[in-house]
């Protein structure tokens, strides 16, 4: 629900640091010297990145302050209030009635803070937040990247009422099925006075209720489900689940299904399958913003669906929960990915560890989402032993929290003129292993792919993670007129041929882009303007002559099957 961050002056804040932006900005008393003031002048809407909503923003990069008044009573007093917000781009700190409830750093992955019952008002609330995104050497991503660095509040903020005692997290991961049955592991964390509670996990669907008593700690368990229909992306089945205890009762939807890898294959529920995929920013170019909203997913997953993809893959952050809640009801199949972007810091072990809260922070959102099937540490990060060893790490790191799904990063290839070889270090610790190749656009010629020759070291299964050529929508001329929608199409023509010649690894792949986005990077004034123009879709929407090579392409592995 997108909410107003306007003024409605408080007049209830402590006295203390009364010219302090966390309080109010009504003087207490005549002598107090208040310089700021929050005003109907200056309203956000959150969610919402602030570049796309004011033209003085556009390319703000700094802090800005935000307050909101509510009212709030409790619907039972022992209950318990958490402010949840879905991502602040960069860093937030969070103020309520004077009071700082905590701080937050990464810009894509969710957080929430308790508010404590004696911060918590039933009038008058005084929330602010300031928000910082502001890039740094050794931040997560660094100071260098080709995506606009949209500050703010840039997804949903929720008033969250719990009881004492609730549901705090839970895993349920398919086990391999048999032709009868369908084995289940999990786990379920509660937080509060918990140890003997007992707890039940029911899947009304399958007549399934299996209770367990709580041991004080995240409590596994396993079970064995009657014969599921499995999600696919072919049908992507959820069930309701519902997680009960004596005072709380979670309901959410999942997907049952297995991922993995066999030799060169990656398997779905057991069976080879091919990625059709597509790369995509968290963007809507036609209003040049942050996504955020369902109707936003959808936009994104029709334009992905109407290519025939089977996959995306969101770069190179985690995207909002609309999307991949979108993706399981759809059957879009998805790579989700930490910012971990070219020039990190790899020699700070704090880098490594603000990467890992990013990394955990992600998995924990989406560890029951059936379309998540590729977590994704990084791209295309320069090859050195100390970017290894720290990149090797987060891999492990992957693994530790979430043993059922595949790990990969997009990796860079070196191009010769007799035979690319994908031998990335980092393709040892991978399941699989994926690289980023422009044969056409930053090397050589569209034409140089029909001599290409490729070869892994890897006998696991191969993704080109990215390949793309830009093109302005709506610029004719021959297909050598770089820029031209006709060179855009031939590089795709070349490409696809390519592709039916690459090692039998190849099981994947997610040209960049599906749309054009706003990059600080690009700016040619006649051809880029702001903008990276990789996207097989305009900044207006319109399809370029290089989505239907892609589509054609899809449209026949489809078929083949
Ligand atoms: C790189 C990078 C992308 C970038 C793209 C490009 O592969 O991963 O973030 O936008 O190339 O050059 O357009």
């Amino acid at each position: 629900m997108r909410q107003d961050f306007t003024t409605t002056a408080s007049t209830k804040c402590p006295k203390k640091d009364p010219g302090a932006y966390w309080n109010s900005d009504l003087p207490q008393s005549p002598t107090d010297r208040i310089e700021h003031g929050y005003s109907d002048k200056y309203t956000l809407q959150v969610p919402g990145d602030w570049n796309s909503q004011d033209p003085k923003f556009l390319y703000y990069e700094g802090t800005v302050w935000y307050k909101r008044s509510f009212d709030y009573k409790k619907a039972q007093s022992d209950n318990r209030v958490f402010l949840y917000f879905g991502a602040v781009n960069y860093q937030a700190d969070v103020y309520l009635n004077g009071k700082k409830l905590g701080a937050h750093k990464g810009g894509f992955t969710a957080f929430q803070f308790e508010i404590p019952d004696e911060v918590l008002q039933e009038k008058d609330n005084f929330l602010v937040v300031k928000v910082d995104n502001k890039r740094f050497k050794d931040e997560v991503p660094t100071v260098n990247t080709d995506w606009w660095n949209f500050g703010g509040i840039t997804r949903d903020v929720m008033l969250v009422e719990t009881p004492a005692t609730f549901v705090a997290d839970y895993s349920l991961q398919l086990e391999q099925p048999t032709d009868t049955n369908a084995p289940l592991t999990g786990w379920v964390k509660l937080d509060g006075e918990a140890s003997g509670q007992e707890v039940s996990i029911e899947i009304p669907e399958l007549n399934l209720t299996h209770k367990l008593t709580y041991e004080g700690a995240p409590t596994s368990f396993s079970l064995i489900l009657p014969k599921v229909e499995l999600w696919s992306d072919k049908n992507p089945r959820l069930y309701d689940v519902v997680i009960r205890t004596a005072a709380d009762e979670l309901r959410d939807k999942i997907g049952f299904r297995t991922i993995a890898v066999s030799g060169k294959k990656i398997l779905l529920n057991g069976e080879p399958i091919f990625l059709r995929g597509i790369c995509a920013h968290e963007e809507i170019p036609t209003e040049q913003r942050r996504a955020f909203s369902d109707a936003d997913a959808m936009i994104q997953l029709d334009w992905a669906k109407e290519l025939n993809c089977n996959f995306m893959r969101l770069a190179h952050y985690p995207h909002n929960e609309h999307i991949i809640r979108k993706a399981d009801s759809l059957g879009m199949l998805i790579w989700s990915e930490i910012p971990v972007y070219w020039t990190i810091n790899f020699e700070n072990p704090e880098v490594l560890e603000k990467a890992k809260v990013q990394l955990d922070e992600m998995i924990a959102r989406d560890r029951n989402r059936a379309s998540v099937i590729i977590w994704s540490v990084g791209n295309e990060t320069p090859v050195s032993p100390t970017r290894t060893a720290f990149m090797k790490s987060l891999v492990v790191e992957a693994k530790k929290l979430d043993a059922s799904r595949l790990i990969s990063a997009a990796l860079e290839v070196h191009y010769n003129a007799d035979k690319n070889i994908i031998n990335d270090p980092l393709g040892a610790f991978t399941d699989v292993v994926s690289v980023n190749e422009y044969l056409g656009w930053y090397g050589g010629l569209p034409s140089s792919c029909r001599s290409a020759k490729w070869e892994t070291i890897y006998d696991k299964p191969l993704i080109i993670s990215e390949t793309g050529a830009g093109s302005l929508a709506g610029f004719h001329a021959d297909s050598l007129t770089r820029w031209s929608e006709e060179y855009q199409e031939w590089y795709y023509e070349e490409q696809v041929e390519m592709m039916k010649r690459m090692p039998d690894n190849y099981t994947g792949f997610t040209p960049w882009i599906l749309t054009d986005f706003r990059s600080p990077k690009r700016n040619n004034p006649i051809y880029q303007d702001g903008w990276n123009r990789k996207g097989l879709i305009s900044n207006e929407g319109a399809k370029k002559k290089a989505f239907f090579v892609l589509k054609k392409y899809y449209d026949e592995i489809a078929g083949q099957k």
